[in-house]
């Protein structure tokens, strides 16, 4: 009896073992496995608060948020105040150079911080920092570390120390664009989701394929369940972003059902609950199929919004630029775009002034505005960059001539711009509200699915809901409106 009693004291204490053990096991498993398992906010380990600033695309920002999510993750104090940070990032852009001297710019601002706090540390990140290397510690001796868009997983040992604080070049393994977790804002219903990396084109006049390397691209199941946590976090807008979004997969995934993998993404993605709108960019006129056409005509959740950088309407220019479409392609998708989701809104990336751009060239980009009629276009004056093939040319358009060409660009994307806007006066749209409009508490801004931006007086409780707006106001870039009844 008494042996019997302590065979069953000793299964039970192995049973009790067990499963204290499975639980463990099951917890680290998921600590170590789920790519989000930052999610929680860490102890604060560190006495240093870190500032990060962003400039550039979209892409630095959705780095920054990971940057921001490691270091919080390894035990730095964030902070959005500039002023009392012990370490200010500089998350840089290189694709201008004016963009590269606003942000040398600030870090030598910021150099006048380290008299009153020796522990002040400044840091270099992105694309200025993989263009300039080295450089940067000569033009400004004030900064401490510079790590490119590739090596970001590696800035927290960098900032401590551990490790050289030159990082550039490719790692064996590339930092990763899911980052380190995500750490979702208060009452954030719109997120950006990075498919891909870098660019295997080689636009003359760019600086990106240098500064981000090749094309990677994220398995499409990992890509899903990040768009599904994101979801379950409140998110309700996910913009896809990559270099050139509509590349994704290249050649290393199949068509299926003659579909591209970047459209069966958005399959994917269009059958997850909560997500209300999929947005994307930017997509290269090279590869934007037919089969692209047709699921902005079947899939409910993608909004019909395009931004679509066709750099030129010249030819000739396209060809120097190693664009390889013509004006007739861009014709051609936009009609076939515009007959398939009528309103959609068409934006723009345009140079001006590349080198060799006659008068009759710029008049061919003029009437292709006029035959498109985009809704928003960025207009940029031709910068060479060193490195690029379009930088041994003579840079021959002067400023003056530039700036004219801008401004002429400007006025029309202006008239076609108030023109798509007035068209909705009087109608009622969807408009996803997502915060606080600058103009006052009781103002809330938001986006129509064809990326139209709208003021409306409404109470917060509206942010992250989609909601019915009647549009009474419109100038060249915005909408206004009044909530429609109950609302
Ligand atoms: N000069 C001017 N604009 C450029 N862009 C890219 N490289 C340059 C350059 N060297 C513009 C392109 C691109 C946008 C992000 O920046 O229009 O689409
Ligand atoms: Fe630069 Fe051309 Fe690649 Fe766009 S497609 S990132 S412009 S090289």
């Amino acid at each position: 009896m008494e042996h019997g009693y302590e065979l069953l004291k000793a299964c039970t204490n192995f049973f009790a073992d067990f499963i204290i053990f499975s639980l463990l096991a099951l917890y680290l498993c998921r600590l170590h496995l789920s790519p989000y398992r930052f999610k929680k906010d860490p102890v604060v380990k560190k006495s240093l608060k870190v500032f990060v600033k962003t400039y550039g695309c979209q892409m630095n920002e959705r780095d920054s948020e990971m940057i921001l999510s490691q270091l919080q993750c390894t035990g730095y104090e964030l902070t959005d105040n500039e002023k009392i940070a012990d370490v200010v990032i500089l998350n840089t852009c290189s694709v201008r150079e004016q963009a590269e001297i606003k942000a040398l710019g600030k870090s030598g601002y910021l150099a006048r911080k380290k008299r009153t706090n020796p522990n002040f540390k400044i840091g270099i990140v992105g694309c200025m920092a993989e263009n300039l290397g080295e450089k940067l510690f000569k033009l400004n001796g004030a900064i401490d570390f510079v790590v490119g868009p590739k090596r970001l997983h590696e800035l927290a040992n960098v900032i401590e120390g551990n490790g050289p604080n030159l990082c550039i070049g490719d790692p064996e393994v590339r930092c990763p664009t899911h980052g380190f977790g995500r750490k979702l804002g208060k009452n954030q219903c719109s997120a950006f989701l990075s498919i891909m990396q870098g660019c295997n084109m080689r636009c003359s006049y760019c600086i990106v394929p240098k500064t981000r390397g090749i094309e990677q691209y994220r398995p499409m199941q990992d890509i899903v369940e990040e768009a599904k946590f994101l979801a379950e976090n409140g998110i309700r807008e996910i913009t896809l972003l990559g270099q050139i979004v509509n590349n994704y997969g290249g050649r290393l995934m199949p068509m299926v059902d003659g579909k591209t993998p970047f459209v069966q993404l958005l399959e994917h993605l269009n059958a997850l609950p909560w997500i209300e709108r999929i947005r994307y960019m930017s997509p290269h006129p090279k590869n934007f199929s037919d089969d692209l056409i047709l699921a902005h005509k079947n899939l409910p959740k993608l909004c019909p919004s395009v931004h679509l950088p066709i750099q030129s309407g010249s030819d000739r220019i396209l060809a120097a630029m190693k664009r390889p479409y013509t004006r007739e392609k861009i014709l051609e998708i936009v009609e076939k775009l515009r007959s398939a989701v009528p309103d959609v809104g068409i934006s723009t990336d345009i140079i001006v002034g590349y080198p060799g751009e006659t008068e009759e060239d710029f008049e061919e980009t003029v009437s292709l505005f006029d035959a498109v009629k985009f809704n928003m276009a960025f207009i940029f004056k031709y910068s060479p960059r060193a490195g690029t093939k379009s930088a041994d040319l003579i840079d021959n358009v002067g400023d003056g001539e530039k700036e004219r060409r801008n401004q002429i660009l400007l006025q029309r994307v202006q008239e076609t711009s108030s023109y798509y806007h007035r068209k909705f006066l009087g109608k009622t749209v969807e408009v996803l509200i997502e915060g606080h409009a600058k103009r006052g508490e009781d103002t809330m801004f938001g986006w129509t699915s064809n990326h139209c931006k709208v003021l409306v007086k409404a109470s917060e409780n509206n942010i992250g809901r989609i909601v019915p707006i009647r549009i009474d106001g419109f100038a060249t870039t915005i909408l206004s409106g009044t909530l429609v009844d109950s609302y």
